[in-house]
C-alpha cells in the first residue's frame, strides 16, 4: 500500500482508511491526490476483508478545497482535460459505505469530497464553506446540489453567494452532518460507527446505501419500485437465509457476503 505519496491509507479490523496527506498545501485536490484516492477506493471496494471506510485529513484540515495552484491560469477546455471532477462521480460507484471524519477547514471541493460520502462524523472545529465565489467560480462537484439538497435553499444560497461558512454544530443542525464530537474523540468516533456498520450483512449494507443515494435521483414512485426488487432480490442471497435463521434460533448471524 507505499505507492501513495498525497494519501495514507491502513486498514483497522475491517475498516480502510484513507488519509489526505499534503499537510502544506492544505490537503489542497490536486489531481494527483484525487487519482489516488480513488484508487484506493476502488482497491477497497475489490477487497471482501473490508466492510467500511474511512476518509480523513488532519485535525486542522480536512480538505481547503481543489488546489488552485493547479487550477489558476486554465481555459474551461484545460479544465475539462483535468477531469478532477469526474473522480467524484467514481466515488458514487463505491458500493461500501463510506465516512467522512472532518475537522478544520473543510472547504470548497474538501466539503464536496466529504459530502460524497455517506455519513459525516465532524470535531467541534470543523468549518464547512463553499469558498468558490472568492475565486470568481463556483462549486463544481456538488456545491450548489448535494449541499442544496442537504441544507436546504435558504443556507445553500448563503454559503455559495456569500461565502457563509458553518459551523460543525450549525452542519448538525442543518442536516449536513451525522455527529459532531470534540476534537480528541471524533476520529475514533468516526471509526468506531465505520468498525460497527463493516461487520453488517455486505450485500445488504451495498443495497441499503444504492438505494439511498437514488432517493436523490428518483421520483418516489420509481425509487420505492427500486426498492422492493432490491429487497426481493436479497431473498436469493445467503446472507438473508441465514440472518432469519439466526434470529428464529436466538444466535449471531454469521455473513457470507453471498
Ligand atoms: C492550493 C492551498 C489551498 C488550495 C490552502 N492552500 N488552500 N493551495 N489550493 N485550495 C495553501 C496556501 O497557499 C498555503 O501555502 C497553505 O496552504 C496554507 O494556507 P494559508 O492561506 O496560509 O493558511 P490560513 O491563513 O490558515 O488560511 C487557511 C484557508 C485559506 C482559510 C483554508 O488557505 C484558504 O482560503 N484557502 C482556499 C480555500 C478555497 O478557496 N477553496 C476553494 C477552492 S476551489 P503556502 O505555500 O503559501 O504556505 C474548489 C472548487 C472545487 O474547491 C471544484 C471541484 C473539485
Amino acid at each position: 500500500m507505499s505507492e501513495y505519496t498525497s494519501i495514507l491509507v491502513e486498514k483497522i479490523e475491517q475498516v480502510a482508511l484513507s488519509r489526505l496527506n499534503r499537510p502544506k498545501a492544505y490537503n489542497a485536490l490536486n489531481k494527483e491526490l484525487l487519482a489516488e484516492l480513488m484508487g484506493a477506493l476502488a482497491s477497497f471496494d475489490a477487497d471482501d476483508s473490508i466492510g467500511a471506510i474511512v476518509i480523513t485529513g488532519s485535525d486542522k484540515v480536512f480538505a481547503a478545497g481543489a488546489d488552485i495552484s493547479e487550477m489558476a491560469g486554465k481555459s474551461a477546455v484545460e479544465m475539462c482535460d483535468l477531469d478532477n471532477i469526474s473522480i467524484f462521480d467514481k466515488i458514487m460507484t463505491i458500493s461500501k459505505p463510506i465516512v467522512a471524519a472532518v475537522s478544520g477547514f473543510c472547504l470548497g471541493g474538501g466539503s464536496e469530497l466529504a459530502m460524497s460520502c455517506d455519513m459525516i462524523v465532524a470535531s467541534e472545529s470543523a468549518v464547512f464553506g463553499q469558498p468558490e465565489i472568492n475565486l470568481g467560480v463556483i462549486p463544481g462537484a456538488g456545491g450548489t446540489q448535494r449541499l442544496t439538497r442537504a441544507v436546504g435553499k435558504a443556507l445553500a444560497m448563503e454559503m455559495v453567494l456569500n461565502d457563509r461558512r458553518i459551523t460543525a454544530q450549525e452542519a448538525l443542525q442543518a442536516g449536513l452532518v451525522n455527529r459532531v464530537y470534540p476534537l480528541d474523540s471524533y476520529f475514533d468516533e468516526a471509526l468506531k460507527l465505520a468498525g460497527e456498520i463493516s461487520v453488517r450483512a455486505p450485500l445488504a449494507l451495498a443495497a441499503c446505501k444504492k438505494m439511498v443515494n437514488l432517493a436523490y435521483e428518483k421520483s418516489l414512485k420509481k425509487g420505492l419500485a427500486e426498492e422492493r426488487q432490491a429487497f426481493y432480490d436479497l431473498f436469493d442471497s445467503e446472507d438473508q437465509d441465514e440472518g432469519m435463521q439466526a434470529f428464529l434460533e436466538k444466535r449471531k448471524p454469521e455473513w457470507k457476503g453471498k
